[in-house]
C-alpha cells in the first residue's frame, strides 16, 4: 500500500472534480467479494477491484465506501472480524485502524452501507457509481438501487473522473510500474532461457510464472506462450516445441502493489530466424521501434498506429506480398489483414488499464471516433498522448490462413494483396514484439530496468547464451 496522504488525495481530488462538474450527491464505491471456483470456501485467487485499490488501497473482500461530494465526508462499510473468522483466518486488524491507514474518518459495518443509500433515494440525491467489472458488484447495485439493471445508471461524470486521474500515472504508480516491468523482465529472461526442443509450452510457462508467483502477485493475464502465434491470445500449451517454428510469449506480471506489465518477444526455436522469418521479423522490429519514436505528447496514439502500419505495408511490399500505394493501402485497411490488433493498450493498475469503465472512455478522446477496420478498430489507445500516460506498443504480423481465404473469397484486400505469394506463409504463425512506454514530457521512455532482447542479431545472441 502507499501512505495514507496518497490515497486521501486521490480521493479529495475526485470530489473536486466532481463538483467542479457540477455534481453533486454521493459516490458509492463496492469493493469485490471472494468468487467461488467450486464451492463457496475453494475460492479463486483473490484480487480486489484496480478502482478501489487506487483510491482506497485496501486489499479485502467485503468493503464499500461511501464519499458524500457535498458535505465531503467519507465513511468506511466493513465488518470486523468475529471468533468464527479469527479460527479460519487468524486476527485481523481493525476496520477503524484500516479506515485510519487510509485516511477516512468515518465506519460502519458492511451491512449499513444500505442507509446513507436509501436516504439519498428518499431525498432524491444522486447515487455515483462506476460500471462494476464483477457480477457480484453488479448484484449487490442492483439490491441496493433497486433496480433490474444497473448500467444505465453508470455516473458518466465519475467515469470520466476516475479515468482522467487513473490515465496519467503518479510518480508513485511509475515506480510501482517500472518494479512490475523490472520483474516482467526477469519472467521474460527465464522463459526465453528455457526455450528447448522436445519440451512441452507447458513447462516453459511453468518455469517463467514461478517468477510471477514468487516475486509478486502472479501474473497480470494468462500467459500467452504458442507456436501458432497467428492465433492473437492463445492459451493452450500442449505442444511440443519443434525445429523451425517461431515462439511467441506474451506475458506479465502483477506485482504485489497490484502494478503491471506486459512483454511479448518472438523466438525462433531452433536459436535462429530463417531467411523467412527474420525478413518478417524484421519489419514488425522496425515497427515497434517507429511506434516508440512517435510516442510523444501531443501526438496521436492513433497517428502512431497509422505510422507503424503504413510501415508494416512498406516492409510486406518490399517482399512481394502487398502491392500498390503506401497510403492508398493503409486508407482501405490493408495492414489489419496482418495485424488485426490494435497498437497498444493503457497499462496500469490494469494490464489493459480501465477497460472494465468502458474501451473508448478510456482510449478515446471526446473527439475521437472508434473505426470499424480490422485492426484500427481493435485499437484501445487511440488518445493524443500527454506526459504520464503508459501504454504498450505491439505491432505484430500474422498469417492467419483462414483471414487471407476470406479476404480472397470476399475481395477485401482489393487489388493490393499478392494471395498467391502468402500462400507460402499459411504455416508461418505470428509474430509480436511488445514493450511498456510512458510518455514523458519531452517523448517517451521504456518502463523498467532493461529493455529484453529484440534486434534479431542479440535475440540469436541471447537464445545461444542460455544453450
Ligand atoms: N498482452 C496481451 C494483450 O495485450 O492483450
Ligand atoms: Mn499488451
Amino acid at each position: 500500500m502507499f501512505p495514507k496522504e496518497v490515497y486521501l488525495r486521490r480521493r479529495q481530488v475526485l470530489l473536486q472534480k466532481m463538483r467542479e462538474a457540477g455534481e453533486s450527491g454521493l459516490i458509492l464505491f463496492i469493493g469485490n467479494a471472494e468468487a467461488p471456483a467450486q464451492y463457496k470456501d475453494n475460492c479463486y485467487k483473490w484480487r480486489q477491484d484496480s478502482s478501489w485499490l487506487y483510491f482506497f488501497g485496501l486489499d479485502e473482500p467485503l468493503m464499500a465506501a461511501v464519499l458524500d461530494i457535498d458535505s465531503g465526508a467519507e465513511t468506511l462499510f466493513a465488518d470486523d472480524v468475529e471468533i468464527d473468522d479469527i479460527i479460519w483466518m487468524g486476527p485481523q486488524p481493525s476496520v477503524r485502524s484500516k479506515a485510519d491507514a487510509v485516511g477516512i474518518a468515518y465506519t460502519a459495518p458492511y451491512a449499513a452501507v444500505e442507509n446513507p443509500v436509501e436516504l439519498a433515494k428518499k431525498s432524491g440525491r444522486p447515487i455515483h457509481y462506476l460500471a462494476p467489472s464483477r457480477y457480484y458488484n453488479t448484484l449487490r447495485l442492483m439490491q441496493l438501487l433497486g433496480c433490474a439493471s444497473i448500467d444505465k445508471g453508470v455516473s458518466l461524470p465519475l467515469t470520466q473522473a476516475v479515468i482522467s486521474m487513473r490515465l496519467i500515472k503518479e510518480d508513485i504508480e511509475i515506480a510501482a510500474l517500472d518494479a512490475a516491468c523490472a520483474l516482467g523482465y526477469e519472467m521474460h529472461s527465464v522463459a526465453r532461457d528455457s526455450i528447448a526442443l522436445g519440451i512441452v509450452e507447458q513447462e516453459i510457462v511453468g518455469r517463467m510464472e514461478s517468477v510471477a508467483l514468487a516475486k509478486g502477485w502472479g501474473v497480470s493475464f494468462p500467459t500467452i506462450l504458442t507456436q501458432h502465434g497467428e492465433t492473437l491470445h492463445n492459451h493452450g500449451h500442449a505442444a511440443v516445441v519443434e525445429p523451425g517454428k517461431l515462439m511467441v510469449i506474451d506475458a506479465g506480471v502483477e506485482s504485489n502493489e497490484h502494478y503491471a506489465s506486459d512483454f511479448t518477444r518472438t523466438y525462433p526455436t531452433s536459436g535462429k530466424f530463417t531467411q523467412k522469418q527474420r525478413e518478417i521479423y524484421e519489419i514488425v522490429y522496425e515497427c515497434n521501434e517507429l511506434a516508440f519514436s512517435l510516442t510523444k505528447p501531443g501526438v496521436t496514439y492513433r497517428e502512431v498506429h497509422l505510422a507503424t502500419a503504413r510501415k508494416m505495408l512498406e516492409g510486406l511490399s518490399a517482399l512481394g506480398l502487398v502491392h500498390g500505394d503506401l497510403d492508398e493501402m493503409v486508407a482501405f485497411g490493408i495492414a489489419g489483414l496482418f495485424q488485426p490488433h490494435g497498437l497498444g493498450h493503457n497499462m496500469g493498475l490494469d494490464v489493459h488499464d480501465m477497460e472494465d469503465l468502458g474501451e473508448n472512455l478510456v482510449g478515446y478522446d471526446p473527439d475521437q471516433q472508434r473505426a470499424r477496420q480490422l485492426g484500427l478498430g481493435s485499437l484501445r489507445m487511440a488518445r493524443r498522448l500527454r506526459p504520464g500516460h503508459v501504454i504498450t506498443d505491439e505491432p505484430g504480423i500474422y498469417f492467419i490462413p483462414a483471414l487471407i481465404e476470406k479476404f480472397k473469397k470476399e475481395g477485401l484486400g482489393g487489388s493490393f494483396v499478392n494471395y498467391a505469394a502468402l500462400e507460402s506463409y499459411y504455416d508461418f504463425g505470428g509474430i509480436r514484439l511488445e514493450d511498456d512506454v510512458l510518455v514523458t514530457p519531452t517523448g517517451a521512455r521504456r518502463l523498467g530496468p532493461h529493455r529484453l532482447p529484440i534486434a534479431p542479431d542479440d535475440v540469436e545472441a541471447a537464445l545461444a547464451a542460455a544453450r
